[in-house]
Order: structure tokens, then sequence, then C-alpha cells
């Protein structure tokens, strides 16, 4: 493409950001849709937020992405904050409108999506959700509003319950918080169509390590995973041994990305060419299927 004087800029600004997979996807889905745009990653440290939004508005960034450690603290920088946003306390992407600068987060849109598109139907189903931090409490509120059924387990029995607790309080639901045991995955697994884990267990380097033993898995559930580093892990490979249809943590990656671009461009996303150029993107840092 060719800079010129018209050329819009997004960005994402987090600290660290020189592995985000976000430049290669939507500089791919710019291209691909011919459109004026360019993006970039900002490393910005926490004492540098304040001053990194302000020029943000006054250069006329046409969006950010938002990752660690900034997702809570941008909240008061915005103009407007969408009510899942708000409700999470995390922003990831922001529009700027004309100097206003909108916020969203688009985390548990991406799981849901992900879901979708891979033929995986969530409504008037149950779906058990491991983990309680940041990545699980965006999916939690997305997949209350989409699911019959919701039991979120962590390790922090507390934090479970605090969640389901807000999600009940939010949206009138009857979300359940339980303890992440064998015991208590023995009692939930039998009836659940949909097993998505949102803790870190089972990251690089430490790949051997799944949430769920291999045995306790059975093949009428579709398995997810939130981690893509590795892009199979074993919680997946096991999913996929006993017959478990599985979707892989980029695919979250990917359709967050997806939305944001939609957010910004109002254009339907390149999600294929955004798959493609991620996943060289991660063969180059030693990520392979
Ligand atoms: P993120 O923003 O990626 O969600 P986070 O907020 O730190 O990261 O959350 C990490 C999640 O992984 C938490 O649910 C955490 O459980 P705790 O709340 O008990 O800490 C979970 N987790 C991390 N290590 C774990 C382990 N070894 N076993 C089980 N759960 C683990």
């Amino acid at each position: 493409m060719k800079i010129n004087g018209k050329t819009k800029v997004c960005a994402v600004i987090g600290d660290p950001v020189d592995h985000s997979l976000s430049p290669v996807m939507h500089n791919a889905a710019f291209k691909e849709l011919g459109l004026n745009i360019v993006y970039v990653a900002f490393s910005v440290k926490t004492e540098g937020l304040e001053d990194a939004i302000l020029g943000a508005k006054s250069l006329g960034l046409l969006g950010l992405n938002v990752t660690m450690p900034h997702k809570h603290a941008i909240i008061q920088y915005l103009d407007e904050t969408d009510s899942t946003a708000k409700a999470i306390g995390a922003v990831n992407t922001i529009l700027n409108e004309r100097g206003r600068l909108f916020g969203y987060n688009t985390d548990g849109k991406g799981v849901m999506i992900a879901l979708k598109e891979n033929r995986i139907d969530s409504e008037e189903k149950k779906m058990l959700l491991l983990g309680a931090g940041g990545a699980a409490k965006a999916i939690a509120f997305q997949a209350t509003q989409e699911t019959d059924e919701l039991v979120i387990l962590n390790r922090t029995e507390e934090k479970a319950k605090q969640l389901a607790e807000l999600l009940n309080k939010t949206f009138g639901t009857k979300v359940t918080g339980r303890t992440l045991s064998v015991e208590v995955l023995k009692e939930e697994l039998g009836n659940t169509d949909v097993l998505v884990n949102a803790t870190s267990v089972g990251m690089s380097p430490d790949v051997n390590a799944s949430p769920v033993p291999a045995d306790l898995l059975h093949s009428g559930l579709c398995v997810m995973d939130i981690i893509y580093n590795p892009l199979e892990t074993k919680f997946l490979k096991d999913a996929k041994i006993v017959g478990a249809k599985v979707v892989s943590g980029l695919e979250m990656l990917l359709y967050q990305g997806a939305f944001a671009f939609e957010i910004w461009t109002n254009c339907p996303a390149p999600v294929d060419v955004m798959k493609k150029v991620a996943l060289s993107k991660l063969a180059e840092q030693g990520v392979r299927p």
C-alpha cells in the first residue's frame, strides 16, 4: 500500500508489545480490503499511559488495541465505555470518533464467535468455563447471555463464586461458581456440552499440563482452549483423542481481532487472510501446529 497524507493509523498499546500478532493480522486485513490504514505497535509504560492516550486523541489515531498492563487503567481516560467492557472492568479495543474515545471489550465475543464459526452452537447448551481471571471474566459475560447454563470452575473457589454472583446480579441468571477439582469436574462434565479453558494451565513452557485429567473427557464435548502457545495444548490433544470437537486459542485471538477490525472500519474482516498471516508469524516465533 502507499502511505500518503490520508493514511489513517491504528495501534496496539501495552508493555510488552513486540510479540503481538495484531500488527500482521490487521495490516494484512487492511491491505486485502484496499483500506488506507496502517497498524503499528507502541510500547507504553504505566506512567506513560495518560500521555499516550492524549497523543492518540490529538494525532487522530483511528483505533487502538489495549493489552496488558493497561486494560483496566485505560477506562478512566475514555469518553464512553460499552456496558460489557464497563461491567468486566477491562477494555481491549478503542474507536476514536472525531476525538471521542469509545471503549469495547471484544475478548468474550471473540470466543463466542469462534465457537459459532466452528459450528458449535452454545444456545440451549451447558458450558463449563475453567478459570476466573481477566480472560475468563470477559468470556463469562458473553457466554452467560448466549448459553442455557454456565458453570465456572476456578482453582481459587472464592473468585469463581464472586464472578458467578456478579453475573447473576447483572443478568438475573443462575450461574454457579465452584472449585476446580477432579471431584467437581467428575460431577459437572457428564452433562456438559461446551468446555472452555480460560486458565493458564498448559501454556508454554508448561506444555505437559492440562486443567482436566484426560480420562474425564468424552466424545460429547466441544472443547476450546484460549491458549495459543502451543497451538495444540495437551488439553486439546486429549480432547481430540476421545473424539471431542476442538477449537484452538488462535481462533479467539483471530475473532477478537476481527471484531475490532469491524468496529474501526465497518467492513467484514477477511478472517482467512488474518489467520494465514497469524499462523506464519507464530511459526516465525517457533509456535507451530
Ligand atoms: P488472564 O488475564 O489471562 O485470565 P489471570 O487473570 O492471571 O490471567 O488468570 C489466570 C487464571 O488461571 C486464573 O483463573 C487462575 O486461577 P486462580 O484464580 O486460582 O489463580 C488460573 N490458574 C493459573 N495457574 C493455575 C494452576 N496451576 N491451576 C489451576 N488454575 C490456574
